[in-house]
């Protein structure tokens, strides 16, 4: 995605209000000059003779003036203020339509904070910067302009200070400009760091609480928002100084202006009007001057939120299928094959699976054992290309899983994450996250196979029962039975189960395991777990460590001829008949 079209379809959309708001200010600002005009002519032919049908007429028109600029102000603010919020809702729909788009491996690369601020406050930042163009980016010039040329028409020889004026302040501005843009891109960075924290200790507010951390989460935090706070007054600090400067800029130009004028009127070279006038158009052009400044100093502020922003639009999502050869194909029949498959999950950091090949027929029960952090969950991750393999191929049904469609993909593999997580909502719009059109009679059929039918139905709702966020109002075996009925919802041809029934008592356990085979036999099943009890029936039992496949077979191959598995199985039944 280019720079210019992140904005350009939405100014292409709004553009009335993107002509509309600089086209009221232009008027409003050409009211500036008008009204000093009249004051001077009312003072000098008016009050300074008696006049006083001068008097009222001007003032008549002055009234007139001031309306007509009270309204054009209004619209032209009312249209910047509707411009810049559709653009920044536009582009900020347009992040968050990246990011959905983005594997996990893209959002470790930026981290969950970061995204949050760069989509939060980095686009209202630019809100901000267009708001503020779109009011002073022909109207400051104008006003400028229009009141330099008001100035040298009543007195060329006052004008000439102002020509001194502009350029010292438009250094100042510069130098200024040059300081603060460095600082606003260190103070966003902080920022993503104050969004990370927040987020998780928010996330983790239980585990904080049990492990009474609250002290020491308060401590990172302030850690933080200390930092922050002090890249935001390094750079803040720049604007701040913009307001004083321009202010003595006018304080010292009056002054030398009232000076060199009352000499001129003392000598009857010049009226009083005039002077009034004239300082009201120095103020004008000093106003809009800053008014200028500030528009550079927002640009600046806005040009760091944009690299931040095209750095997420631009980012390509390492994990798609637009370039999939065969996204039409059905998954049928669920057979899995891994060809000599090494995977890291960064560049920098070793391989946690190292040349794993494997077949595994359609229909069949394997099961996966191994130690912690042998690779059992990565090795899986492969399978609905939660990550893509750093070499070697993934074949679903004989095709390399990079070339069929990521939906059709992701249909047919249910994976019941280790990690797991249930959503706000009731227990059945919960499996219905499996399939929207399920009936309650699906439903009900799933929840038999994962066990879960019995307690829901102790629930006084039942299906209707609400969950809380994470379904944290639900035991941890309630949690993971949930979710393998939400699973099979999906009817997938590959069902991957890791560690899903860990909470769950053994003979729950077995229990879904029968159900499984009894009602879908013809489907796939991949089942990781602790205890080998889980998994002694499989077709074919993997034995996993360090990130190779030690040995594969059935239990009563392994437990002939594989030392770990006859290990882990002999440690296990010691401990079963310690516990009898
Ligand atoms: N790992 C990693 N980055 C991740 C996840 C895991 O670097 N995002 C590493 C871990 O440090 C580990 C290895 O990958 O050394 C394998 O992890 P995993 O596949 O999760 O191991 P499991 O066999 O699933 O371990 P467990 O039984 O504890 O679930
Ligand atoms: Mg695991």
């Amino acid at each position: 995605m280019t720079k210019q079209n992140k904005y350009t379809d939405s100014i292409r959309k709004h553009l009335r209000c993107f002509l509309c708001a600089p086209f009221f200010m232009v008027l409003e600002a050409s009211g500036e000059f008008i009204l000093p005009y009249l004051n001077a002519d009312m003072i000098d032919r008016g009050v300074a003779v008696g006049n006083t049908a001068y008097i009222v007429r001007n003032g008549l028109l002055m009234f007139v003036t001031a309306l007509a600029m009270l309204i054009f102000g209004v619209l032209g603010a009312y249209f910047a203020v509707k411009g810049s919020s559709h653009l920044a809702a536009e582009v900020r729909a347009k992040t968050f339509r990246q990011i959905q788009k983005f594997s996990f491996a893209n959002i470790d690369e930026f981290s969950t904070g970061s995204l949050i601020t760069r989509i939060t406050n980095d686009i209202t930042q630019i809100q901000n910067f267009a708001q503020t163009l779109l009011r002073g980016c022909f109207r400051s010039p104008v006003m400028l302009v229009g009141a330099v040329c008001m100035s040298f028409l009543l007195n060329p020889r006052l004008a000439a200070v102002i020509c001194v004026v502009i350029p010292i302040l438009g250094l100042a501005t510069a130098l200024l400009i040059r300081t603060a843009s460095p600082r606003y891109t260190q103070m966003q960075k902080k920022l993503d760091g104050l969004n990370n924290q927040i987020n998780e200790t928010i996330t983790n507010e239980r585990v904080i609480k049990s492990f009474v951390r609250e002290e020491n989460e308060k401590e990172k935090f302030s850690a933080v928002n200390q930092v922050l706070m002090e890249k935001s007054i390094s750079a803040l600090k720049m604007m701040i100084l913009m307001q004083p400067v321009s202010t003595l800029a006018i304080n010292v130009t009056t002054l030398a202006v009232v000076w060199i004028a009352g000499r001129q009127i003392m000598i009857g070279g010049m009226e009083i009007g005039t002077l009034t006038a004239f300082i009201t158009y120095l103020t004008q052009i000093l106003t809009a001057l800053n008014f200028l400044a500030n528009i550079f100093l927002q640009g600046t502020r806005a040009a760091a939120s944009n690299r931040r922003i095209s750095e997420v639009l631009e980012t390509c999502p390492d994990l798609t299928d637009e370039s999939a050869a065969q996204k039409d194909r059905q998954i049928t029949g669920g057979g899995i094959e891994f060809q000599n498959v090494s995977f890291t999950y960064s560049k920098k950091k070793d391989p946690v699976l190292k040349d794993i090949s494997l077949k595994i027929a359609p229909g069949s029960f394997v099961g996966l054992v191994g130690s912690t952090g042998s690779g059992k969950t990565s090795l899986i991750s492969l399978i609905p290309r939660l990550y893509d393999v750093s070499a070697g191929a993934v074949l679903v049904d004989g095709t390399d899983v990079r070339e069929l469609s990521l939906t059709k993909l992701r249909e047919s593999v249910a994976v019941v994450l280790q990690k797991n997580t249930l959503f706000s909502g009731s227990i059945a719009e919960n499996l219905r996250w499996g399939n929207a059109q399920a009936d309650p009679e699906e439903l009900r059929r799933a929840c038999r196979i994962a066990h879960a039918e019995e307690f829901i139905r102790r629930f006084p709702e039942g299906y209707d029962t609400d969950l809380e966020q994470g379904g944290t109002n639900l035991s941890g075996g309630q949690r993971q039975r949930l979710c393998i009925a939400r699973a099979l919802l999906k009817h997938p041809k590959i069902l991957i189960l890791d560690d899903s029934t860990s909470a769950v008592d053994m003979a729950t356990d077995a229990g879904i395991r029968r159900a499984l085979e009894k009602e879908l036999p013809g489907m796939t099943k991949i089942i990781i777990a602790q205890r080998i009890g889980s998994v002694i029936e499989a077709d074919q039992i993997i034995v996993m460590n360090e990130g190779r496949i030690e040995d594969a077979g059935t239990h009563e191959e392994l437990i002939r001829r594989c030392s770990t598995y006859q290990e882990i199985y002999y440690s296990q039944r010691d401990e079963e008949n310690a516990a009898v």
